[in-house]
C-alpha cells in the first residue's frame, strides 16, 4: 500500500490518507447540523463543535511546540512527516474559533476559544502519533469532492479514487443520448459506507431521480444517515441495512444505475497494510476474501437482474488484474446482459473501474 500524499487526487490505490483540505466552518457547502433520530447518533465532527472552552495563548504555542516535536521524532515511522505537520495545522484550524490567532508571534495568556479541552488536544495527537489513528477519525470528517462527510472508527473513510465514480455517473446522466432518461430514475450504491457516493450522485441529480444506499453494518447506516440529512438529502437518499441486493428486491429490473466501491483486499493483504488502515479502518469495509473478488463478483453477479435496459453500472477494483478479470467475466457469462463494457482508468492511471450498460 503505498502513498500519502497531500494532494489528494495523486493519491492512488486503497491506502489511508493524510490528504485532507483545511476544514472551515466558514465552507461554502450548506449543512445542516442537528440530524435527529440516529441512535447512538453519529459523532459530530470537530469543526462543528461549539467553542466553549478556552486556554491562554502561549498555553497553546505550548501545545504546538509539543506537538512539532512529537512529529519530528517519528519521522522514519511515517512514510512523509511533512504531512504530519500538515495535519497539526489542520488539526488546529479545526480546534480554535479563530485560526488565524495561531499566526501572531507575541505568547501571552490572552484567552483563545477552543472546540475541545486542550488536554484533549494532547490526548488527540498522541493517538494519531503512538497509536497511528487516521487524522480523518481524529478531526471526525473528511473532504471528499465538494463535500466534507463525518467519518468515525466502524466506517471507511472515503478515498479520491473513489470521487470518479460519481464523474463517471455525472458524464453518463448528463450526457443524455439513448440513455436520457437515467437521471430520473433510481440509482443504487451498494456498499454506501458513509454515503459518500450517494450523496455525491444525488446532488448530480439535483431536482430528478433519486439514490438508495446500502450497507451491512451498523455503524455504516447511521454515518451515511447522518451525513444524507446533513446534506438536507432525506427526501432524495434513503439508507437501508443489508447484504447487497438483499433489501432491493423490489427494485428488480428497476435500477437506472448501480455502482460500487466493495471491499476488495485480498484476506492475505490485510496484515501488511499501512497501521492507519489495517489497525483502525473496518474489516467488513476491506476484506475481499481470497483473492479480493468475492464481492466484487457476487455484485457483478446480481446486477443484471436489477437494472433495467440501458441501466448504467460502474464498479471499482483493486486495479488492473481485478478489472481485468472483472471484464473478462462480464463478456463472457453475462455477455447477453451488457454492453458498452469499459475499464476506467483512476486520477493516477491505474486500471481501477469497469463499467457497461444493461442491453
Ligand atoms: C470499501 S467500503 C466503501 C464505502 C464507501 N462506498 C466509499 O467508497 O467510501 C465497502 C463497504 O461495503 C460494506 N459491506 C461489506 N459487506 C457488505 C455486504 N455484505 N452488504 C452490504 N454492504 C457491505 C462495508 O460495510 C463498507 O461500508
Amino acid at each position: 500500500m503505498n502513498l500519502t500524499s497531500l494532494v489528494r487526487t495523486s493519491h492512488i490505490t486503497r491506502t489511508f490518507t493524510h490528504s485532507i483540505k483545511p476544514i472551515s466552518s466558514s465552507s461554502s457547502v450548506s449543512l445542516s447540523h442537528t440530524p435527529t433520530s440516529l441512535n447512538p447518533k453519529p459523532k459530530t465532527p470537530l469543526y462543528l463543535k461549539p467553542p466553549i472552552y478556552t486556554t491562554s495563548l502561549s498555553s497553546l504555542k505550548k501545545f504546538q511546540k509539543w506537538a512539532k516535536t512529537l512529529s519530528s521524532s517519528v519521522n522514519a515511522s511515517f512514510k512523509d512527516s511533512s504531512n504530519l505537520h500538515q495535519e497539526l495545522n489542520w488539526l488546529l484550524q479545526d480546534s480554535l474559533q479563530n485560526p488565524n490567532i495561531l499566526q501572531t508571534h507575541e505568547e501571552n495568556d490572552n484567552l483563545v476559544a477552543l472546540r475541545l479541552k486542550l488536554d484533549d488536544l494532547y490526548d488527540l495527537w498522541t493517538q494519531r502519533i503512538e497509536k497511528r489513528r487516521p487524522f480523518q477519525y481524529i478531526v471526525g470528517c473528511e473532504h471528499w469532492r465538494d463535500l466534507i462527510l463525518s467519518v468515525e472508527e466502524g466506517v471507511l473513510i472515503p478515498r479520491p479514487e473513489t470521487e470518479l465514480i460519481v464523474d463517471l455517473v455525472n458524464d453518463v446522466i448528463k450526457g443524455g443520448g439513448e440513455n436520457g432518461d437515467l437521471g430520473n430514475g433510481l440509482w443504487v450504491d451498494l456498499g454506501t459506507g458513509s454515503g459518500a457516493i450517494a450523496i455525491g450522485i444525488g446532488r448530480v441529480l439535483g431536482d430528478l431521480g433519486r439514490v438508495v444506499g446500502v450497507d451491512l453494518s451498523d455503524v455504516a447506516v447511521r454515518v451515511a444517515s447522518y451525513n444524507v440529512e446533513r446534506y438536507n438529502l432525506q427526501d432524495k437518499i434513503s439508507i437501508k441495512q443489508g447484504s447487497w441486493f438483499e433489501p432491493l428486491s423490489e427494485f428488480k429490473g428497476q435500477v437506472a444505475g448501480l455502482v460500487s466501491n466493495p471491499p476488495y483486499i485480498p484476506s492475505g493483504h490485510i496484515d501488511g497494510l499501512q497501521p492507519e488502515v489495517g489497525r483502525h479502518e473496518p474489516i467488513l469495509a476491506l476484506d475481499g476474501g481470497d483473492d479480493g473478488m468475492s464481492d466484487l463478483l457476487h455484485i457483478c453477479n446480481g446486477a443484471a437482474s436489477m437494472l433495467k435496459s440501458g441501466g448504467f453500472l460502474a464498479f471499482e477494483t483493486n486495479g488492473e488484474d481485478h478489472c481485468r478479470f472483472l471484464f473478462d467475466h462480464m463478456e463472457t457469462i453475462h455477455k447477453e446482459s451488457f454492453c458498452n463494457l469499459k475499464i476506467v482508468p483512476d486520477f493516477a492511471g491505474i486500471q481501477r473501474f469497469v463499467t457497461g450498460f444493461r442491453s
